[in-house]
């Protein structure tokens, strides 16, 4: 159906910390988007949600990327104020604001939306269920500094590592975990993929993505200056535990293939790709041009061969510098267990308000 040209462009505001972006926030944009034409999304300064929530695992500069590179997000603007004010939707030319389904406070109490809801313009989208930073925090303050035992090849898989990171879930009462359970509606709704054209070139990666990051963001945007699609193969629990070792990964596949879906450099993906770059990878979805990594030494497979042995052979296959050493999955985690007891405050006043919050749904 083709849209009226003399019509107005509708322009949404949405705002928010989006401290180590997840798919609960990317799936606030995606509604927020389908409520107009233009998404400007307002994220905080670290000093802000400081003031008013507490301390953010992500520095400002991160999430600022983080929010940029949600293919729903048309405009980022930087600093936001944590109070919705009417001039900050003027400035910015938006006809209203969209949060998701749960109160967001200043540090005395005061609604953030106040000032939006009384002009009449507020919206709410459904807040995403089973994941939120205070979960992934949660499930990071779990392992300890040892964490990263890795292994020296995929063959030695072992369940036992998997389960026993899940009983000591239960053994933690004190920390919510993800109860996320993405449908293949929310993949439908999050992929929007477009077929690769006759001439595009298609560039294949894989990885596990855990804890999707600036790093991630950066190698997939390097990835796809390589070509015009991008594919990208995701490895499902069992071999990313085999590879990574007792408690990864933090995320499961289906969460790890909604990060990577959101980001704007990714076409398309495979869900639980082989972890050697076979025939069929190279095929069987589109007929790959380029097969790219980065330039960290990766994990022989069972048969002790390198993953990427069969790209290297035809010619295809390219070494992209990693980003940066800093921010690794592991960095992130090493950031929450060096600063414990900084975010153990942080998750048991978020888990005070969580109940509260619970509370008082429970009384409408
Ligand atoms: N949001 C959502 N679903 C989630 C988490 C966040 O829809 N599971 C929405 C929020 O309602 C808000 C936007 O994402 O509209 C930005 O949220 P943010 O300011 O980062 O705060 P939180 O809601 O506290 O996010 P989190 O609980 O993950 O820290």
């Amino acid at each position: 159906m083709s849209q009226n040209p003399n019509r107005k462009q509708v322009r949404v505001w949405v705002d928010g910390c989006f401290d180590m972006m997840h798919h609960g926030h990317a799936n606030a944009l995606r509604q927020a988007k389908a409520m107009g034409d233009f998404l400007v999304v307002g994220v905080h300064s670290d000093e802000e949600i400081e003031k008013h929530k507490g301390p953010t695992v992500m520095k400002e500069e991160e999430r600022y990327t983080a929010v940029e590179a949600c293919k729903w997000a048309d405009l980022v603007v930087k600093d936001a104020p944590y109070f919705t004010s009417l001039e900050v939707m003027e400035k910015y030319n938006c006809d209203f604001c969209v949060h998701g389904d749960d109160i967001t406070t200043l540090s005395d109490g005061t609604d953030c939306y106040q000032a939006v809801k009384d002009a009449g313009k507020y919206r709410e989208c459904k807040r995403t269920q089973g994941i939120s930073t205070t979960e992934l925090v949660g499930r990071m303050l779990l392992m300890t500094r040892d964490h990263h035992k890795r292994r020296s090849s995929i063959a030695s898989i072992n369940n036992e590592d998997l389960t026993s990171f899940s009983s000591n879930i239960k053994h933690n009462p004190e920390i919510k975990i993800s109860h996320c359970l993405p449908t293949s509606k929310k993949i439908v709704q999050f992929s929007e993929g477009r077929e690769p054209e006759p001439g595009d070139k298609v560039v294949y990666v894989d990885g596990t993505f855990d804890l999707f990051h600036v790093g991630h963001i950066e190698f997939l945007k390097r990835a796809k200056s390589l070509g015009n699609y991008l594919l990208v193969g995701i490895h499902d629990d069992q071999t990313v535990n085999a590879i990574k070792g007792v408690n990864f990964p933090l995320m499961n596949l289906h969460e790890r293939v909604l990060s990577v879906l959101a980001c704007r450099y990714v076409d398309e993906v495979i869900l639980g790709a082989p972890y050697s770059v076979d025939e069929n990878v190279l095929s069987k979805v589109y007929k790959v041009d380029i097969v790219a990594h980065g330039n960290t030494p990766s994990f022989p497979d069972v048969n002790g061969k390198d993953p990427y042995e069969l790209p290297k052979a035809l010619g295809i296959y390219v070494e992209i510098e990693n980003p940066s050493a800093e921010i690794t999955t592991d960095g992130i985690i090493n950031r929450i267990i060096e600063h414990r007891k900084m975010y153990e405050e942080r998750q048991a006043r978020k888990n005070e308000k969580a109940k509260l919050e619970e509370e008082r749904l429970n009384q409408k």
